[in-house]
């Protein structure tokens, strides 16, 4: 026998499914969450104190030009880091990131080892302001992922994208510019 069921019953005997949503702030993968986020306050605190230096040290007015714009930006990186913190109700403090220690003492390194006024010079600092924003790059990218996993405020992924955006156009501005003329430039420099 074919039953009718009025619609007025198929409301009731059919819920729309509610969106359940989890706290996942007791996780063992939140608390990763915050170490990275400490981890990569501290790192862009010291690219701020370090980047000047590199600047001064380049040779080329549009690499200075260009590390000095990317100085600005990392200042509001940091800035969308402590709001970050903010969100998630922790206070902003930074842990040591020895990743980006490493990185900032190559690029002390590649001063020292080149001559002052050379393209040569550009090409080391290019080279070392690549591998930090790669480094950067991939620190945002985890923890854009992480926080996307863990459900967290939407205003938070959309600071992260921002700087992982910025990270991701100096990276690319740098390669134009090494290509544009440094590099070869610089080849005709001799020992
Ligand atoms: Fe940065
Ligand atoms: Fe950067």
């Amino acid at each position: 026998m074919l039953v009718r069921i009025k619609s007025t019953d198929m409301k009731t005997t059919t819920p729309t499914p509610q969106k359940v949503t989890i706290d996942y702030h007791d996780s063992a993968l939140f608390d990763l969450f915050v170490t990275e986020l400490k981890d990569v306050y501290w790192a862009e605190k010291y690219i701020v104190k370090n980047l000047p230096k590199m600047a001064e040290a380049a040779t080329s007015e549009d690499l200075k030009e260009l590390l000095n714009a990317h100085l600005d930006e990392t200042q509001n990186q940091v800035e969308r880091l402590e709001e970050i913190f903010q969100l998630i109700d922790k206070r902003a403090v930074g842990k040591r990131c020895d990743g980006m220690d490493g990185l900032i003492e190559e690029s002390r390194t590649i001063i020292d080892k080149t001559e002052d006024g050379t393209l040569t010079r550009d090409v080391g600092l290019i080279a070392s302001a690549q591998k930090i924003e790669h480094y950067e790059i991939a620190t945002y990218g985890t923890l854009k992922t992480i926080a996307a996993v863990l459900d967290l405020d939407d205003q938070i992924i959309d600071l992260l994208t921002e700087t992982l955006e910025e990270e991701k156009e100096v990276d690319q501005k740098l390669t134009q510019l090494a290509e544009s003329h440094i590099n070869e430039d610089a080849r005709e420099e001799e020992n």
